[in-house]
Protein backbone atom coordinates (compact mmCIF):
# COMPACT_ATOMS: atom_id res chain seq x y z
CA UNK A 1 0.00 0.00 0.00
CA UNK A 2 1.08 3.33 -0.78
CA UNK A 3 2.17 5.37 2.30
CA UNK A 4 2.54 8.91 1.45
CA UNK A 5 0.38 10.98 3.61
CA UNK A 6 1.59 10.68 7.65
CA UNK A 7 -0.67 12.72 9.57
CA UNK A 8 -3.57 14.68 10.11
CA UNK A 9 -1.33 18.01 8.99
CA UNK A 10 -0.43 16.35 5.73
CA UNK A 11 -3.64 14.85 5.32
CA UNK A 12 -4.42 18.38 4.44
CA UNK A 13 -1.61 19.30 2.08
CA UNK A 14 -3.36 18.98 -1.63
CA UNK A 15 -1.40 18.48 -4.49
CA UNK A 16 -3.48 19.47 -7.39
CA UNK A 17 -1.72 19.26 -10.34
CA UNK A 18 -0.07 15.92 -9.40
CA UNK A 19 -3.61 14.75 -8.82
CA UNK A 20 -5.07 15.40 -12.04
CA UNK A 21 -1.92 13.90 -13.43
CA UNK A 22 -2.40 10.70 -11.58
CA UNK A 23 -6.26 10.90 -12.68
CA UNK A 24 -5.18 11.24 -16.49
CA UNK A 25 -2.41 8.41 -16.16
CA UNK A 26 -4.92 5.89 -14.35
CA UNK A 27 -7.31 6.72 -17.42
CA UNK A 28 -5.28 6.71 -20.72
CA UNK A 29 -7.60 8.08 -23.82
CA UNK A 30 -6.26 7.30 -27.28
CA UNK A 31 -4.23 9.92 -27.97
CA UNK A 32 -4.45 12.41 -31.46
CA UNK A 33 -2.79 15.49 -30.02
CA UNK A 34 0.82 16.90 -28.90
CA UNK A 35 3.21 15.56 -27.77
CA UNK A 36 3.78 13.19 -30.60
CA UNK A 37 5.94 10.99 -29.02
CA UNK A 38 2.50 9.83 -27.59
CA UNK A 39 3.38 8.49 -24.18
CA UNK A 40 6.69 7.65 -24.79
CA UNK A 41 6.16 5.27 -27.99
CA UNK A 42 7.43 7.91 -30.54
CA UNK A 43 10.78 7.86 -28.81
CA UNK A 44 14.01 6.72 -28.71
CA UNK A 45 14.20 3.31 -26.99
CA UNK A 46 16.94 3.82 -25.07
CA UNK A 47 15.94 7.27 -23.70
CA UNK A 48 12.61 5.79 -22.70
CA UNK A 49 13.85 3.37 -21.08
CA UNK A 50 16.45 5.66 -19.50
CA UNK A 51 13.52 8.03 -17.82
CA UNK A 52 10.90 5.29 -17.66
CA UNK A 53 7.53 4.66 -19.72
CA UNK A 54 6.28 6.38 -16.88
CA UNK A 55 7.75 9.59 -16.95
CA UNK A 56 6.98 10.00 -20.51
CA UNK A 57 3.03 9.06 -20.10
CA UNK A 58 2.45 11.63 -18.20
CA UNK A 59 4.71 14.36 -20.48
CA UNK A 60 1.76 16.07 -21.46
CA UNK A 61 0.52 19.78 -22.24
CA UNK A 62 -2.33 22.02 -20.94
CA UNK A 63 -5.85 21.72 -22.55
CA UNK A 64 -6.20 18.22 -22.79
CA UNK A 65 -6.66 15.80 -19.78
CA UNK A 66 -8.98 18.67 -18.07
CA UNK A 67 -5.11 19.36 -16.69
CA UNK A 68 -6.36 22.81 -16.85
CA UNK A 69 -4.20 25.87 -18.60
CA UNK A 70 -1.22 27.96 -17.67
CA UNK A 71 -1.92 31.67 -18.90
CA UNK A 72 -4.83 32.11 -17.73
CA UNK A 73 -4.38 29.89 -15.05
CA UNK A 74 -7.47 27.51 -15.16
CA UNK A 75 -8.14 24.24 -13.48
CA UNK A 76 -5.86 22.35 -11.23
CA UNK A 77 -3.09 24.81 -12.32
CA UNK A 78 -5.16 27.68 -11.26
CA UNK A 79 -5.80 25.77 -7.78
CA UNK A 80 -2.32 24.80 -7.22
CA UNK A 81 -0.95 28.60 -8.04
CA UNK A 82 -3.35 29.84 -5.29
CA UNK A 83 -2.23 27.24 -3.27
CA UNK A 84 1.68 27.89 -3.67
CA UNK A 85 0.71 31.99 -3.10
CA UNK A 86 -0.94 30.52 0.43
CA UNK A 87 2.58 28.35 1.22
CA UNK A 88 4.79 31.70 0.31
CA UNK A 89 2.96 34.41 1.80
CA UNK A 90 2.02 36.02 -1.71
CA UNK A 91 -1.07 37.35 -2.41
CA UNK A 92 -0.78 35.83 -5.75
CA UNK A 93 1.62 33.34 -7.30
CA UNK A 94 2.48 32.99 -11.23
CA UNK A 95 4.01 29.10 -11.98
CA UNK A 96 6.85 29.51 -14.33
CA UNK A 97 8.56 27.82 -17.39
CA UNK A 98 11.95 29.07 -18.46
CA UNK A 99 12.88 29.61 -15.04
CA UNK A 100 13.56 32.64 -12.75
CA UNK A 101 14.47 34.31 -15.99
CA UNK A 102 11.32 34.18 -17.68
CA UNK A 103 10.12 35.77 -13.98
CA UNK A 104 12.65 38.12 -14.16
CA UNK A 105 11.79 39.25 -18.24
CA UNK A 106 8.19 39.49 -17.44
CA UNK A 107 8.75 41.96 -14.60
CA UNK A 108 10.62 43.92 -16.66
CA UNK A 109 8.45 43.51 -19.69
CA UNK A 110 5.28 44.30 -17.34
CA UNK A 111 6.34 46.74 -15.43
CA UNK A 112 8.95 49.34 -16.63
CA UNK A 113 9.37 51.22 -20.46
CA UNK A 114 11.95 52.69 -22.37
CA UNK A 115 13.52 55.53 -20.71
CA UNK A 116 12.73 54.77 -17.53
CA UNK A 117 15.04 54.26 -14.40
CA UNK A 118 15.82 51.40 -12.18
CA UNK A 119 17.83 50.89 -9.34
CA UNK A 120 19.55 47.67 -9.91
CA UNK A 121 22.52 45.88 -8.26
CA UNK A 122 25.29 45.11 -10.81
CA UNK A 123 26.07 42.00 -9.53
CA UNK A 124 22.59 40.54 -10.56
CA UNK A 125 21.49 37.52 -12.94
CA UNK A 126 21.49 38.15 -16.42
CA UNK A 127 17.95 37.57 -17.05
CA UNK A 128 17.63 41.28 -15.43
CA UNK A 129 20.01 42.95 -18.19
CA UNK A 130 18.23 41.32 -20.57
CA UNK A 131 14.94 42.34 -19.64
CA UNK A 132 15.80 45.76 -18.99
CA UNK A 133 17.21 45.44 -22.98
CA UNK A 134 13.54 44.15 -24.15
CA UNK A 135 11.93 46.98 -22.15
CA UNK A 136 14.16 50.26 -22.49
CA UNK A 137 14.40 50.93 -19.26
CA UNK A 138 18.03 52.29 -17.99
CA UNK A 139 19.81 50.85 -15.18
CA UNK A 140 21.14 52.68 -12.47
CA UNK A 141 23.88 51.02 -10.60
CA UNK A 142 24.17 49.82 -7.38
CA UNK A 143 28.03 48.50 -6.93
CA UNK A 144 27.71 46.56 -3.21
CA UNK A 145 30.86 45.83 -1.19
CA UNK A 146 33.39 43.46 -3.01
CA UNK A 147 34.61 40.90 -0.47
CA UNK A 148 38.12 41.05 -2.04
CA UNK A 149 39.12 38.15 0.73
CA UNK A 150 36.61 35.63 -0.62
CA UNK A 151 36.15 36.68 -4.31
CA UNK A 152 32.53 37.31 -3.89
CA UNK A 153 30.31 40.28 -3.57
CA UNK A 154 28.34 41.50 -0.18
CA UNK A 155 25.51 42.76 0.50
CA UNK A 156 23.62 46.00 -1.13
CA UNK A 157 23.85 48.99 1.53
CA UNK A 158 19.94 50.31 2.29
CA UNK A 159 21.83 53.93 1.84
CA UNK A 160 22.99 53.18 -1.26
CA UNK A 161 19.45 52.65 -2.51
CA UNK A 162 18.31 56.13 -0.52
CA UNK A 163 20.87 57.94 -1.89
CA UNK A 164 20.49 57.47 -5.79
CA UNK A 165 16.22 57.89 -4.94
CA UNK A 166 16.88 60.91 -3.45
CA UNK A 167 19.16 62.15 -6.42
CA UNK A 168 16.86 60.97 -8.65
CA UNK A 169 12.84 61.54 -8.32
CA UNK A 170 12.30 59.58 -11.99
CA UNK A 171 13.15 55.95 -10.31
CA UNK A 172 10.10 53.60 -11.39
CA UNK A 173 11.81 50.06 -9.57
CA UNK A 174 14.35 49.30 -7.38
CA UNK A 175 15.30 45.44 -7.96
CA UNK A 176 17.36 43.69 -5.71
CA UNK A 177 18.92 40.38 -5.97
CA UNK A 178 18.68 38.72 -2.88
CA UNK A 179 20.95 36.54 -1.04
CA UNK A 180 23.68 36.76 -3.80
CA UNK A 181 24.52 33.06 -5.15
CA UNK A 182 26.48 32.46 -2.06
CA UNK A 183 24.21 33.49 0.59
CA UNK A 184 24.67 36.83 1.38
CA UNK A 185 21.59 38.31 3.21
CA UNK A 186 21.17 42.34 2.30
CA UNK A 187 18.46 44.37 4.67
CA UNK A 188 15.51 43.90 2.42
CA UNK A 189 13.20 45.47 5.81
CA UNK A 190 15.62 48.50 5.56
CA UNK A 191 15.60 48.60 1.55
CA UNK A 192 11.81 47.80 1.72
CA UNK A 193 10.68 51.03 4.52
CA UNK A 194 13.07 53.12 1.69
CA UNK A 195 11.38 52.31 -1.20
CA UNK A 196 8.00 52.97 0.84
CA UNK A 197 9.09 56.03 1.65
CA UNK A 198 9.73 56.90 -2.03
CA UNK A 199 6.83 55.49 -3.10
CA UNK A 200 8.86 53.37 -5.80
CA UNK A 201 8.16 49.44 -6.08
CA UNK A 202 10.75 46.91 -4.79
CA UNK A 203 11.27 43.77 -6.69
CA UNK A 204 13.52 41.04 -5.02
CA UNK A 205 15.24 38.53 -7.51
CA UNK A 206 14.66 35.58 -4.74
CA UNK A 207 16.26 33.09 -6.72
CA UNK A 208 18.38 31.25 -4.24
CA UNK A 209 15.94 31.80 -1.31
CA UNK A 210 12.73 29.59 -2.03
CA UNK A 211 13.32 28.02 1.03
CA UNK A 212 12.83 30.97 3.67
CA UNK A 213 9.24 30.57 4.58
CA UNK A 214 9.32 27.01 5.35
CA UNK A 215 11.86 27.54 8.70
CA UNK A 216 12.94 29.81 11.06
CA UNK A 217 16.45 29.00 11.25
CA UNK A 218 16.83 30.70 7.17
CA UNK A 219 16.33 34.41 6.96
CA UNK A 220 13.42 36.54 6.71
CA UNK A 221 11.40 35.82 2.95
CA UNK A 222 11.53 39.23 1.34
CA UNK A 223 7.96 39.07 0.71
CA UNK A 224 7.84 39.36 4.69
CA UNK A 225 9.75 42.13 4.41
CA UNK A 226 7.78 44.22 2.35
CA UNK A 227 8.69 43.50 -1.45
CA UNK A 228 6.37 44.00 -3.64
CA UNK A 229 7.25 41.05 -6.26
CA UNK A 230 9.58 37.73 -5.57
CA UNK A 231 11.04 35.69 -8.04
CA UNK A 232 11.66 32.06 -6.54
CA UNK A 233 13.54 29.22 -8.53
CA UNK A 234 12.50 26.38 -7.17
CA UNK A 235 13.88 23.98 -9.07
CA UNK A 236 17.71 25.23 -7.56
CA UNK A 237 16.81 24.52 -3.85
CA UNK A 238 13.33 23.88 -3.72
CA UNK A 239 12.98 20.45 -5.17
CA UNK A 240 10.85 20.58 -8.51
CA UNK A 241 12.22 20.05 -11.80
CA UNK A 242 14.76 22.19 -13.74
CA UNK A 243 13.36 25.53 -15.56
CA UNK A 244 10.09 25.11 -13.02
CA UNK A 245 10.12 28.43 -10.49
CA UNK A 246 7.35 30.63 -9.47
CA UNK A 247 6.68 34.36 -9.28
CA UNK A 248 4.99 36.18 -6.30
CA UNK A 249 3.51 39.27 -5.45
CA UNK A 250 2.84 40.37 -1.98
CA UNK A 251 -0.24 40.25 -0.50
CA UNK A 252 -0.02 44.84 0.29
CA UNK A 253 1.37 45.53 -3.71
CA UNK A 254 0.56 48.11 -5.53
CA UNK A 255 1.84 46.04 -8.78
CA UNK A 256 -0.90 45.26 -10.85
CA UNK A 257 -0.56 41.46 -11.45
CA UNK A 258 -2.40 41.93 -14.82
CA UNK A 259 0.22 43.89 -16.28
CA UNK A 260 2.69 40.71 -15.18
CA UNK A 261 0.73 38.25 -16.71
CA UNK A 262 0.07 39.93 -19.93
CA UNK A 263 4.05 39.69 -20.05
CA UNK A 264 4.19 36.10 -19.35
CA UNK A 265 1.33 35.43 -21.97
CA UNK A 266 4.05 37.27 -24.24
CA UNK A 267 6.80 35.52 -22.96
CA UNK A 268 5.65 31.74 -22.19
CA UNK A 269 5.59 28.99 -24.11
CA UNK A 270 2.20 27.53 -25.41
CA UNK A 271 2.90 23.96 -24.97
CA UNK A 272 3.57 24.22 -21.01
CA UNK A 273 5.12 21.36 -19.45
CA UNK A 274 2.58 19.58 -17.04
CA UNK A 275 5.77 17.79 -15.99
CA UNK A 276 7.07 20.40 -14.64
CA UNK A 277 4.04 22.36 -13.61
CA UNK A 278 3.37 19.44 -11.58
CA UNK A 279 6.54 19.35 -9.80
CA UNK A 280 5.99 22.97 -9.11
CA UNK A 281 2.88 21.41 -6.96
CA UNK A 282 4.91 18.94 -5.78
CA UNK A 283 7.67 20.35 -4.28
CA UNK A 284 5.45 22.96 -2.35
CA UNK A 285 3.41 20.40 -1.16
CA UNK A 286 6.71 18.60 -0.07
CA UNK A 287 7.88 21.55 1.66
CA UNK A 288 4.91 22.19 3.37
CA UNK A 289 3.91 18.50 4.91
CA UNK A 290 5.94 16.89 7.79
CA UNK A 291 8.51 14.99 5.40
CA UNK A 292 9.73 17.93 3.48
CA UNK A 293 10.25 19.71 6.99
CA UNK A 294 12.31 17.23 7.86
CA UNK A 295 14.25 16.96 4.51
CA UNK A 296 14.84 21.16 5.69
CA UNK A 297 15.53 20.61 9.43
CA UNK A 298 18.12 17.75 8.27
CA UNK A 299 19.26 20.26 5.00
CA UNK A 300 20.32 22.95 7.85
CA UNK A 301 21.66 20.32 10.41
CA UNK A 302 23.76 18.82 7.78
CA UNK A 303 25.33 22.01 6.82
CA UNK A 304 25.78 23.05 10.34
CA UNK A 305 27.72 19.53 10.64
CA UNK A 306 29.94 20.31 7.75
CA UNK A 307 30.38 23.88 9.02
CA UNK A 308 31.75 22.35 12.20
CA UNK A 309 34.29 20.10 10.22
CA UNK A 310 35.33 22.64 8.68
CA UNK A 311 36.24 24.54 11.76
CA UNK A 312 38.59 21.90 12.87
CA UNK A 313 41.02 22.43 9.61
CA UNK A 314 43.61 24.30 9.88
CA UNK A 315 43.56 25.29 6.11
CA UNK A 316 39.94 25.14 5.02
CA UNK A 317 37.46 28.50 5.52
CA UNK A 318 34.10 28.28 5.45
CA UNK A 319 31.98 31.95 5.08
CA UNK A 320 30.79 32.42 8.34
CA UNK A 321 27.53 34.56 9.33
CA UNK A 322 29.95 36.45 12.06
CA UNK A 323 31.33 38.04 8.96
CA UNK A 324 29.42 41.17 9.21
CA UNK A 325 26.20 40.53 7.59
CA UNK A 326 23.98 37.73 7.50
CA UNK A 327 24.09 34.30 5.41
CA UNK A 328 21.97 31.38 4.63
CA UNK A 329 23.56 28.51 6.54
CA UNK A 330 22.50 26.15 3.42
CA UNK A 331 25.15 28.01 1.34
CA UNK A 332 28.63 26.80 2.42
CA UNK A 333 31.37 28.98 0.84
CA UNK A 334 34.69 27.26 1.58
CA UNK A 335 38.33 28.52 0.45
CA UNK A 336 41.72 26.33 1.07
CA UNK A 337 44.42 28.37 1.96
CA UNK A 338 46.83 28.24 -1.50
CA UNK A 339 44.62 26.76 -3.56
CA UNK A 340 42.29 28.74 -5.55
CA UNK A 341 38.52 27.77 -5.74
CA UNK A 342 38.94 26.06 -9.28
CA UNK A 343 41.89 23.68 -8.56
CA UNK A 344 39.85 22.74 -4.85
CA UNK A 345 36.76 21.95 -7.15
CA UNK A 346 38.40 19.48 -9.35
CA UNK A 347 40.42 18.30 -6.62
CA UNK A 348 37.09 16.98 -5.46
CA UNK A 349 35.65 16.12 -8.53
CA UNK A 350 38.73 13.73 -9.71
CA UNK A 351 40.48 12.53 -6.50
CA UNK A 352 36.57 12.24 -5.36
CA UNK A 353 33.69 12.25 -7.29
CA UNK A 354 32.51 14.78 -5.86
CA UNK A 355 30.64 17.60 -7.49
CA UNK A 356 30.14 21.00 -6.19
CA UNK A 357 27.54 23.88 -7.13
CA UNK A 358 30.17 26.39 -8.54
CA UNK A 359 33.80 27.25 -8.06
CA UNK A 360 35.59 30.93 -8.69
CA UNK A 361 38.37 32.28 -8.44
CA UNK A 362 38.69 31.85 -4.37
CA UNK A 363 36.67 29.33 -3.06
CA UNK A 364 33.53 26.91 -4.04
CA UNK A 365 30.04 26.56 -3.37
CA UNK A 366 28.70 23.98 -1.55
CA UNK A 367 24.94 23.76 -1.47
CA UNK A 368 22.90 21.39 1.72
CA UNK A 369 19.97 20.51 -0.21
CA UNK A 370 16.57 18.98 1.23
CA UNK A 371 17.24 15.75 -0.90
CA UNK A 372 20.84 14.99 0.35
CA UNK A 373 21.60 12.33 2.98
CA UNK A 374 24.34 13.05 6.41
CA UNK A 375 26.43 10.44 5.16
CA UNK A 376 27.06 12.76 2.00
CA UNK A 377 27.78 15.52 4.25
CA UNK A 378 30.01 13.47 6.30
CA UNK A 379 31.84 11.34 3.04
CA UNK A 380 32.67 15.26 1.55
CA UNK A 381 33.70 16.10 5.37
CA UNK A 382 36.36 13.01 5.27
CA UNK A 383 37.19 14.23 1.99
CA UNK A 384 37.95 17.74 3.09
CA UNK A 385 39.89 16.53 5.92
CA UNK A 386 42.05 14.31 3.47
CA UNK A 387 42.66 18.00 1.23
CA UNK A 388 43.40 19.55 4.64
CA UNK A 389 46.20 17.13 5.64
CA UNK A 390 47.75 16.39 2.32
CA UNK A 391 50.02 18.88 0.51
CA UNK A 392 47.97 19.85 -2.94
CA UNK A 393 49.57 21.73 -5.68
CA UNK A 394 47.76 24.92 -7.16
CA UNK A 395 48.04 24.66 -10.83
CA UNK A 396 45.78 28.17 -10.98
CA UNK A 397 48.88 30.25 -12.99
CA UNK A 398 48.26 27.82 -15.43
CA UNK A 399 45.09 29.44 -15.86
CA UNK A 400 45.30 32.64 -15.64
CA UNK A 401 41.92 33.28 -15.93
CA UNK A 402 39.24 34.58 -13.05
CA UNK A 403 35.69 33.25 -13.15
CA UNK A 404 33.91 36.19 -10.57
CA UNK A 405 33.22 39.06 -12.06
CA UNK A 406 33.51 41.99 -9.63
CA UNK A 407 34.25 44.98 -12.57
CA UNK A 408 32.98 48.67 -12.00
CA UNK A 409 31.49 49.43 -15.26
CA UNK A 410 32.59 52.46 -17.45
CA UNK A 411 29.07 52.92 -19.02
CA UNK A 412 29.30 55.04 -22.27
CA UNK A 413 26.20 53.98 -23.94
CA UNK A 414 22.36 52.99 -22.81
CA UNK A 415 21.72 49.43 -22.74
CA UNK A 416 19.10 49.11 -25.18
CA UNK A 417 21.01 51.92 -27.59
CA UNK A 418 23.97 50.08 -27.37
CA UNK A 419 22.60 46.46 -28.22
CA UNK A 420 20.68 47.52 -30.93
CA UNK A 421 23.85 49.38 -32.14
CA UNK A 422 25.55 48.41 -35.19
CA UNK A 423 28.43 45.72 -34.18
CA UNK A 424 31.30 43.61 -35.38
CA UNK A 425 33.47 41.18 -34.26
CA UNK A 426 36.84 41.95 -33.62
CA UNK A 427 40.22 39.72 -31.72
CA UNK A 428 39.80 39.94 -28.29
CA UNK A 429 43.46 41.44 -27.91
CA UNK A 430 41.95 44.62 -29.80
CA UNK A 431 39.34 45.27 -27.78
CA UNK A 432 40.48 47.42 -25.05
CA UNK A 433 39.20 50.68 -25.71
CA UNK A 434 36.45 49.49 -27.01
CA UNK A 435 32.60 49.48 -26.54
CA UNK A 436 31.24 45.82 -25.75
CA UNK A 437 28.49 45.16 -28.32
CA UNK A 438 27.38 41.84 -26.15
CA UNK A 439 25.95 40.63 -22.35
CA UNK A 440 29.39 38.59 -21.52
CA UNK A 441 28.10 36.88 -18.48
CA UNK A 442 29.54 33.39 -17.75
CA UNK A 443 27.24 30.79 -16.00
CA UNK A 444 27.59 30.31 -13.13
CA UNK A 445 27.11 32.43 -11.60
CA UNK A 446 25.26 34.48 -14.62
CA UNK A 447 26.95 37.77 -13.15
CA UNK A 448 28.21 40.10 -16.29
CA UNK A 449 31.21 40.56 -16.88
CA UNK A 450 30.57 43.17 -19.82
CA UNK A 451 27.17 44.90 -21.01
CA UNK A 452 27.07 46.25 -24.34
CA UNK A 453 27.93 50.08 -24.37
CA UNK A 454 30.36 49.56 -21.44
CA UNK A 455 34.13 50.30 -21.99
CA UNK A 456 36.42 47.71 -22.49
CA UNK A 457 39.33 47.98 -20.56
CA UNK A 458 42.89 45.53 -19.56
CA UNK A 459 40.75 44.45 -16.08
CA UNK A 460 38.31 42.71 -18.53
CA UNK A 461 40.92 40.46 -20.12
CA UNK A 462 41.51 37.74 -17.44
CA UNK A 463 37.77 37.38 -17.57
CA UNK A 464 37.59 37.11 -21.22
CA UNK A 465 40.25 34.13 -21.02
CA UNK A 466 37.91 31.55 -22.91
CA UNK A 467 37.22 34.17 -25.64
CA UNK A 468 39.07 34.44 -29.22
CA UNK A 469 37.14 37.32 -30.47
CA UNK A 470 34.55 39.82 -29.07
CA UNK A 471 31.66 41.82 -30.30
CA UNK A 472 31.90 45.35 -29.77
CA UNK A 473 29.97 48.62 -31.20
CA UNK A 474 31.44 49.88 -34.49
C1 LIG B 1 20.08 35.53 -8.87
C2 LIG B 1 19.52 34.76 -10.03
N1 LIG B 1 18.38 35.17 -10.59
C3 LIG B 1 17.83 34.51 -11.64
C4 LIG B 1 18.44 33.40 -12.15
C5 LIG B 1 17.80 32.70 -13.31
O1 LIG B 1 17.21 31.57 -12.81
P1 LIG B 1 16.77 30.32 -13.68
O2 LIG B 1 17.98 29.49 -13.87
O3 LIG B 1 15.74 29.71 -12.81
O4 LIG B 1 16.21 30.84 -14.96
C6 LIG B 1 19.63 32.92 -11.59
C7 LIG B 1 20.29 31.73 -12.12
O5 LIG B 1 21.32 31.30 -11.73
C8 LIG B 1 20.19 33.63 -10.51
O6 LIG B 1 21.35 33.24 -9.94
Amino acid sequence: MQKTLKNEKDLKIKAPIVEALKTAYINPTYQFHIPGHTKGLGTLPDFRNLVGRKALMVDTTDEFDNLGTLTPATGPIKEAEELAASAFGAKKTFFLLNGSTVGNLAIAMGLTKKGQKVIVNRNCHRSVLTGLIISGADPLWIIPEKLSEWGIWGNVDASDVEDLLRKNSDVSMVWITNPTYEGVVSDIRAIAEICKKYDVPLVVDEAHGCLWNFNDKLPETSLKLGADIVVHSLHKTGGSMSQSSMLHISENSKISADDVERALMLLHTTSPSLMLLGSLDAARANLQSQRGQKQLARAISNAKYLRSEIDKMSSIHHLKSDFGYKTDVTKIFIKADGLSGKRLESILEIDFGIEVESASDEGLLILSNIGNKRSDFEYLAQCLHKIDNHNYKDIYYLENKKHMPMLTPIIKKSLREAYFSPKEIIPKNQAVGRLSGEVVAECPPGISILLPGELITEAHLPYLADYEVIEVLK
